[in-house]
């Protein structure tokens, strides 16, 4: 179990405010893709929404992260995305104040494990209405063993200092999706080409 750093009320202000400025960069908001199921199994409480699928954390997590929105300030090749959604409880519930933590591969599937800059890293705090939202590139693919892992983002989510889901998502067509161990299409987002080397897709969960 890892825990998040300390945020004082000034920064989750401060954090919201960078994650409304991404989604006003042009994110695709219409949850259409990765909309949290609902589930209506139960007549009782039909306001349910189905937990977002855990996933490995592997061996590239680091503790620490900067807290920023936009982590594509390098100058790297690879296609620009913006990556949206907002985070519910499981009423649907949208959660403010909810910390959500990514990392990711380079556009060479390199992560940035060693240096000061922590590359392709950063957290933010979702804002009133359980909204995030982060400026990145796709990440590239890597070899793990004798095969190549399909492009995918890591995500960590905590709600009151108490880590409540560790999880990866995943693109849609990717060549290596169908022979991976860890992909989901339930995790699978589709990209908005945007046709000017950049995109945007979006991920909605429920922990
Ligand atoms: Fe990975």
């Amino acid at each position: 179990m890892t825990t998040p750093r300390h945020w004082s009320r000034r920064e989750i202000a401060r954090l919201s405010l960078l994650g409304l400025t991404g989604l006003a960069l042009g994110c695709n908001d219409d949850g259409t893709d990765s909309e949290p199921s609902l589930d209506t199994s139960d007549s009782a409480d039909p306001r349910s929404c189905a937990s977002t699928p855990t996933d490995i954390e592997g061996p590239f997590y680091v503790e620490g992260v900067p807290i920023r929105s936009d982590l594509d300030t390098w100058g790297d090749p690879g296609m620009k995305l913006t990556l949206s959604g907002t985070v519910a409880d499981a009423d649907c519930t949208p959660l403010a104040n909810a910390v959500i933590e990514i990392w990711q591969a380079d556009d060479e599937g390199a992560y940035d494990n060693d240096s000061a800059d922590m590359r392709y890293r950063g957290q933010q705090a979702t804002d009133a209405e359980g909204r995030y939202a982060f400026t990145t590139i796709i990440p590239g693919r890597y070899l793990n063993g004798q095969q190549y892992r399909p492009a995918h983002i890591h995500v960590k989510i905590w709600v009151d200092g108490v880590e409540r889901l560790t999880t990866q998502l995943y693109f849609d067509d990717d060549p290596f999706n169908e022979v991976d161990a860890w992909y989901d299409p339930e995790r699978s987002m589709a990209i908005n080409d945007h046709g000017d080397g950049s995109g945007d897709c979006s991920y909605d969960f429920a922990v």
